[in-house]
C-alpha cells in the first residue's frame, strides 16, 4: 500500500516553538521586523468581504506580475512559494532514472523534494573557501541529467554567480538539453537576475518569492517566469486554484506598493552595523552582502549548539547544524539595527562568559 521511498523519507515540522511575537526570529531568513499594527490593519482593509466565501479569481495577480516585470501574463505561473514551484518542476520534468543537480549546501528542501519525487540527486559541492568549480559541475552531468537548480545568490553560504559562470552554464545546458532553473529568492538584496536571458534560452526558468525581500513568508506565495510552453506545462500540476484569496490580495498590495524597497534598506542598515561590530571584534564571518543572512564561525560544532540554545532561551532564534564546510558556523538572518544590536549584546555576552573562560555549559 505504501511507497517505499516515501516511508523512508523523514520530514520535520518547520518553525515550531518560537515566540514569534516577543522574540527575534533570525533563524529562517524571514522578515524579523513585524509589520506595525497600523500597516497590518491597512492590509486587511484591502481584502473584500466576499474573499472568504468565493473561490478566488487570481487573474489580477497575473496582470500585476505582467506589468511589474514587463512580460506577458503567459510567462508566469504562480505557486505556493518557491518551494511548491520546485516540487512541481521536479514532478513534471523528471522521470524515473533522471538526475538532478543541486548546489550543496543550499536550501535544504531541494534534497527533500528530490527524495519525495524519487529522483536521483547529485550535489555540486562548495569548496572549503566557499567557491564552486565549474569543472566539478561538468563532471556531475551525464545523459540522465534533466534539471540543474542554481540558487543565486545562494544561502547558507552566500555566493553569487559571476556573469562568465552563468553564461557558460546556460550554454552547457542548451547544448545538453538540460532544464536550467534559477532560484532568485534573495534577488532584491543585491544580485543580478537571469530574467534577461529568457527570450534567448528556451530551457530556462526563474523562480521568485514573496517570502524574503517582500517580507511575506506567512502568505506562502511565489512564482516562476519562463516561456509560455513551460509555464503552461508546469501549471498542469496546480490544484484547483494557485493560491487562496487572502494571499493573492496581500501579494497584489505588496507589488503595487513595492514594499520590498523599505525592507531592503532596513536590512542593509542592520547588515552594515553587524559587519562593523564583527570586524572590530575580529570575528570570522561570511556574507551579508547580497542576501539577508550572515555566517559566524565558532571554534567547533558543539559551540554552535551551545550558542543556539543559549540565545533560544533569550528568545533570539538563529540556525546551526549545517553540513561541511560550514559545520562550525551559525547563521544569523539580517534585520533592523535595533534587532541586530539585541542579538549582538547576547552574542558577545555568551562569548565572553563561555568561550574565553572555556567554561562552556
Ligand atoms: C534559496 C531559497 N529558495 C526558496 C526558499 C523558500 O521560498 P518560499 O518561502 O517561497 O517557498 C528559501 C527559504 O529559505 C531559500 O533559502
Amino acid at each position: 500500500m505504501f511507497k517505499k521511498h516515501l516511508l523512508s523519507l523523514k520530514r520535520y515540522q518547520t518553525s515550531e516553538n518560537r515566540d514569534v511575537l516577543n522574540g527575534i526570529i533570525l533563524d529562517r531568513n524571514e522578515r524579523a521586523d513585524h509589520f506595525s499594527k497600523k500597516e497590518f490593519k491597512n492590509i486587511l482593509k484591502k481584502i473584500p468581504r466576499y474573499s472568504i466565501n468565493a473561490t478566488p479569481d487570481i487573474s489580477p495577480l497575473y496582470k500585476q506580475l505582467s506589468s511589474y516585470h514587463k512580460l506577458h501574463g503567459n510567462n508566469f505561473y504562480v505557486t505556493q512559494g518557491i518551494t511548491e514551484c520546485m516540487s512541481q518542476i521536479i514532478y513534471s520534468f523528471a522521470k524515473k532514472n533522471d538526475e538532478i543537480v543541486v548546489m550543496k549546501p543550499t536550501y535544504p528542501m531541494y534534497d527533500v523534494l528530490c527524495k519525495l519525487h524519487n529522483v536521483k540527486l547529485r550535489h555540486w559541492k562548495f569548496k572549503k573557501d566557499f567557491t564552486l568549480e565549474l569543472n566539478d559541475l561538468k563532471k556531475l552531468i551525464n545523459r540522465r541529467t534533466k534539471i540543474i537548480f542554481l540558487v543565486n545568490p545562494n544561502l547558507p553560504i552566500e555566493y553569487e554567480f559571476s556573469e562568465s559562470y552563468k553564461k557558460a552554464i546556460l550554454d552547457l545546458c542548451k547544448k545538453k538539453n538540460i532544464l536550467l532553473v534559477y532560484d532568485e529568492a534573495y534577488y532584491y538584496f543585491g544580485s543580478s537576475s537571469e530574467i534577461k536571458n529568457l527570450k534567448k534560452y528556451k530551457n530556462l526558468i526563474i523562480m521568485r518569492t514573496f517570502s524574503k525581500a517582500f517580507g511575506l513568508s506567512g502568505i506562502r506565495l511565489g512564482y516562476m517566469i519562463a516561456n509560455t510552453k513551460i509555464c503552461d506545462y508546469v501549471s498542469k500540476c496546480r490544484t484547483l486554484v494557485e493560491t487562496n484569496s487572502l494571499t493573492y490580495q496581500i501579494a497584489l498590495w505588496a507589488l503595487k506598493n513595492q514594499i520590498y524597497k523599505k525592507h531592503v534598506i532596513n536590512v542593509k542598515k542592520g547588515s552594515k552595523f553587524l559587519i562593523k561590530k564583527l570586524r572590530s571584534a575580529k570575528e570570522d564571518f561570511h556574507g551579508g552582502k547580497c542576501t539577508n543572512a550572515i555566517l559566524i564561525k565558532l571554534p567547533n560544532y558543539k559551540d554552535t549548539i551551545k550558542l543556539t540554545n543559549y540565545l533560544s532561551r533569550k528568545k533570539i532564534y538563529i540556525r546551526n547544524n549545517f553540513p561541511k564546510p560550514i559545520e562550525n558556523y551559525v547563521r544569523v538572518s539580517l534585520a533592523s539595527t535595533a534587532k541586530i544590536s539585541k542579538f549582538l549584546k547576547e552574542y558577545f555576552k555568551w562569548k565572553k562568559k563561555y568561550i574565553k573562560s572555556k567554561k562552556i555549559p
